[in-house]
């Protein structure tokens, strides 16, 4: 009776070893088979995470000890050429990443445009258009109300009063989805009439406090308003807050803005790494920071309160791209 013996796979060499082994070989006239493996052993070195910095080190040290041992200027010279070719083609997955991540970068601007249009015309439609039916239902009441017997028109009245109450609702609304005061007057006073809104309806305390007067970038104020306005959705919605402090300075060329509610927190890691999370609050935030280069920082523990803290830097492309103003 034959016995199968498996044999055991070979471990696979450390990538230190590889990167040495075959840039020893390039640099020894491997040509494009060896080339290849530097292409190869760059992808590696992105899915193990290492970062360019520990490449550069390493192909450093791999150069060094090649040198080293190279008593000709001449030689030493195309050893060094040669070398150079070896790691531009290990970093070349690296450029490609990048130059992915700057395409997903350009095109999550152009969904938040184009998301941010759609909104303008919902708010517009709600406005103008519920608008427009509810004259039209005060209208017809006003039409058949005086052919009514007396206790019916009372009721009339009651219905024209709630009307009047969901007409007023309605332009509140509209007006919160997108301000035109975002655009005519700016980031601030549109979240000071949010607050003012949210404020009211929800009984809670928000301080605003900004050291920020002029006009920032049509982006920079939309990604602002947007998040300032999901923070305190959140706020009322989830913290039970006694209270919100708004925050807005600058910082040289860098915008930083605070929202910070004393109620009953949550843990962030475990909410943003949460397999399956139904919420996109927190995830449409981070997505709109990111696609015009900033930074949004969570702090939250259950019991403490929460504060996020962003930091938007007022110049280059992505502050001065977005056509939302207007
Ligand atoms: N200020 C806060 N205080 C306490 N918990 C919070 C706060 N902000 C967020 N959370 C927690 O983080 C979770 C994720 O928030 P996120 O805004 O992403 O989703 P959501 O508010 O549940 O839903 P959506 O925003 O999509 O309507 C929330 O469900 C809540 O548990
Ligand atoms: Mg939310």
């Amino acid at each position: 009776m034959k016995i199968a013996i498996r044999r055991k796979a070979k471990p696979r060499a450390g990538i230190e070893d590889e990167y040495r082994t075959s840039l020893r070989e390039y640099v020894a006239g491997g040509g494009e088979p060896a080339l290849g493996r530097a292409y190869e052993l760059g992808r590696r070195a992105l899915t193990e995470q290492k970062s360019l910095v520990e490449m550069a080190s390493l192909h450093h040290q791999a150069v060094l000890s090649l040198v080293c041992g190279t008593e000709s200027e001449k030689r030493r010279e195309k050893l060094l050429r040669s070398s150079g070719e070896f790691f531009a083609e290990c970093l070349s997955p690296y450029e490609m990443a990048h130059r992915g991540f700057q395409d997903a970068v350009k095109a999550l601007r152009q969904l938040n445009e184009t998301l941010e249009e759609e909104i303008k015309r919902i708010a517009y439609a709600v406005h103008d258009e519920a608008g427009q039916l509810l004259v039209a239902v005060h209208l017809a009441l006003a039409e058949v109300t005086p052919e009514l017997p007396e206790p019916q028109q009372v009721q009339v009245a009651r219905i024209k009063e709630l009307l009047n109450q969901v007409e007023k609702h309605l332009r509140r609304y509209s007006h919160e989805l997108r301000p035109t005061i975002l655009d005519d007057l700016g980031w601030i006073p549109a979240i000071r009439f949010l607050a003012e809104g949210i404020s009211k309806r929800a009984a809670l305390p928000i301080h605003i406090d900004a050291s920020v007067s002029e006009r920032l970038p049509g982006a920079i104020e939309t990604t602002l308003y947007r998040i300032v306005q999901e923070a305190l959705t959140n706020a009322v919605k989830h913290a039970k807050a006694g209270n919100v402090w708004i925050r807005a300075w600058r910082e040289n060329l860098l915008l930083c803005c605070s929202i910070r509610d004393d109620g009953g927190g949550f843990d962030s890691c475990q909410a943003q790494a949460r397999a399956g999370r139904k919420g996109l609050g927190l995830i449409a935030m981070q997505e709109r920071v990111t696609s015009i280069g900033g930074t949004l920082r969570i702090e939250s523990r259950p019991g403490q309160g929460t504060e996020l803290s962003i930091r938007l830097p007022l110049e280059g492309d992505h502050a001065n791209s977005h056509r939302t103003r207007g």
